[in-house]
């Protein structure tokens, strides 16, 4: 059985003041969640007050972006070993904004999944297709690109420290939420890709669902075998509705 988790993205959101009340107010109302495992993904210049206030707690510390190198001349840059040191357990790579804007191709999300394992945390590997990409039924064939290329790259050995998410980009930040048949379908297949190189892995990555998930769509979406959690924009920035989410997997 896989543990469901339930990952907030903040994105670029935030204000110092705004961040401590967001994780004040999680931390408050998460107590009678028992099933899912939390975390929230926060910009680099929170992590300090985030590790303090989440210090003992069982919400878990995570970021949305690291280096694909791990220490030396790269301004601007954050290596996986300065997350690990302010408390990160996961790390989100190969977001589909960071793909579009930043031009992160598949062997870049390789060499940052393989930094972000190395130091021991869970990197949050991102796929999915634009709507165009959909209508064209190349659905299938981009996301198979997508996971293979890393399993080319890293070894089918480094999915067992991997958190896949299914963000269909036609979903993300726009209210279309994917229907959970259609995230099935997608999960599902992406298992399969996974499975071709190693049963057992497959049965244990956690495949989470990212795209307008809301609370009132969660219930039914992790409700689907082959959703394991959800990796949540939008709701994870108000208290209320990124506890609800977390509430419905149980
Ligand atoms: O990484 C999660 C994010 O892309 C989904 O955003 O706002 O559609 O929940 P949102």
């Amino acid at each position: 059985m896989r543990q469901p988790l339930i990952a907030g993205n903040w994105k670029m959101n935030g204000t110092r003041s705004s961040a401590e009340s967001l994780i004040q107010g999680v931390l408050e109302g998460s107590s009678g969640i028992a099933k899912a495992e939390i975390a929230v993904c926060v910009p680099f210049v929170f992590l300090e007050l985030a590790q303090r206030l989440l210090s003992g707690r069982s919400i878990r510390l995570g970021a949305q972006n690291v280096c694909t190198e791990a220490s030396g001349a790269y301004t601007g840059e954050t290596s996986a070993e300065m997350l690990n040191e302010f408390g990160c357990r996961y790390v989100i790579c190969g977001h589909s904004e960071r793909r579009e804007y930043y031009g992160e191709t598949d062997a870049i999300v390789a060499k940052k999944l393989a930094m972000v394992a190395s130091t021991g945390m869970t990197p949050i590997l991102c796929v999915g297709e634009t709507l165009e990409q959909r209508e064209q039924g190349f659905m299938e064939a981009v996301i198979a690109g997508q996971i293979d290329a890393i399993i080319e790259a890293n070894g089918i050995e480094s999915f067992g420290q991997v958190a896949i998410a299914y963000e269909p980009v036609w979903a993300i930040g726009t209210g279309k939420t994917a229907t959970p048949e259609q995230a099935q379908e997608v999960h599902a297949f992406i298992r399969r890709r996974v499975a071709a190189h190693d049963a057992a892995i497959a049965e244990k990555v956690r495949i989470l669902y990212g795209g307008s998930m809301k609370p009132s769509n969660a219930a039914e979406l992790l409700a689907m075998p082959d959703i394991d959690g959800g990796l949540i924009g939008g709701a994870s920035l108000v208290a209320e509705d990124f506890l609800a989410i977390c509430q419905a997997g149980e």
